[in-house]
C-alpha cells in the first residue's frame, strides 16, 4: 500500500473523517481551522482550488464563507464521500463547491485561473513535488496564494518544514513557514513537526 495509490486512500475513506482535524466535527477544532485558513487567505469571493481534497471538510469550510472550492481527489471512494457531503450541505454552500476526481500532481488548471491553491496533507503523498508545485503557482492569477498544510508525523510519513520550504522556494520568491503546534487544531497535544506554509510567487 503506497500513499501515491488512490486505493490506500479509499480504504481510509469510510473512517476518515474521525480524525478531529479531518471532520472537523468538533465545535473548537474546526473553529480553530477557520480562524487559521481565514486569517491567511484573500477575502471571499475568491476562487479556491483544494487539492486532494478527501471527503471536502475544507472546501465547505470555505464555501460556508463565500469562497467558490474547486474540489478534487484521485480516490473514488473520497470523492464520493465529497459529494455526498456537498449535496447534505445547505444549497447556499454546496453550490459553491464543485467536486471531481483527478490527479493533485497534474490537476489540469488553466495559468493564471485561481486564487488560492489550499492543499492541506497531500503534497507528501506526491511522487514529484516539485513538478507539481510548479503547476501549482503556474495556476495562480497575479497576487494570488499557494497554502499548503504539512507535516513531519509521528507516524514515520510526511515531508519536513524544511524540505518542503525549499520546494516550495524553488517556484516561489516568498515563503512563510508558521508552526502548527496549537493542540486546539488537531484536538489534543502534539509533538510532531506540523506546519503551513503560504507562499507568493
Ligand atoms: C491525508 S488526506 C487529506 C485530505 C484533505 N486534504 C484534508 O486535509 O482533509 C490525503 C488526500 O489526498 C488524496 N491524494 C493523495 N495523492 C493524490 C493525488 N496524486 N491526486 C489527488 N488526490 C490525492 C487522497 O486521496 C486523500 O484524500
Amino acid at each position: 500500500m503506497s500513499a501515491a495509490d488512490p486505493s490506500t486512500w479509499d480504504a481510509e475513506a469510510p473512517t476518515f473523517d474521525e480524525a478531529p482535524d479531518h471532520g472537523l466535527l468538533d465545535a473548537d477544532v474546526r473553529a480553530a481551522w477557520r480562524t487559521l485558513l481565514l486569517g491567511v487567505l484573500p477575502p471571499a469571493p475568491a476562487g479556491v482550488v483544494d487539492l486532494g481534497c478527501g471527503t471536502a471538510t475544507l472546501s465547505l469550510l470555505l464555501a460556508e464563507h463565500g469562497y467558490a472550492v474547486d474540489a478534487l481527489d484521485f480516490s473514488p471512494a473520497m470523492v464520493q464521500l465529497a459529494s455526498d457531503k456537498v449535496a447534505g450541505a445547505p444549497a447556499s454552500v454546496g453550490s459553491r463547491v464543485a467536486v471531481r476526481q483527478g490527479d493533485a500532481g497534474d490537476p489540469g488548471l488553466a495559468p493564471a485561473s485561481v486564487d488560492v491553491v489550499l492543499c492541506r496533507h497531500v503534497l507528501w503523498a506526491l511522487p514529484d513535488p516539485s513538478l507539481a508545485v510548479r503547476r501549482w503557482v503556474r495556476a495562480l492569477r497575479p497576487g494570488g496564494l499557494l497554502v499548503l498544510v504539512e507535516g513531519d508525523w509521528s507516524t514515520g510519513a510526511g515531508l519536513s518544514a524544511a524540505h518542503c520550504a525549499s520546494i516550495v522556494g524553488e517556484s516561489c520568491a516568498r515563503v512563510e513557514v508558521r508552526r502548527l503546534g496549537d493542540p486546539r487544531l488537531w484536538g489534543r497535544e502534539i509533538f510532531d513537526e506540523r506546519y503551513l506554509v503560504v507562499a507568493r510567487p
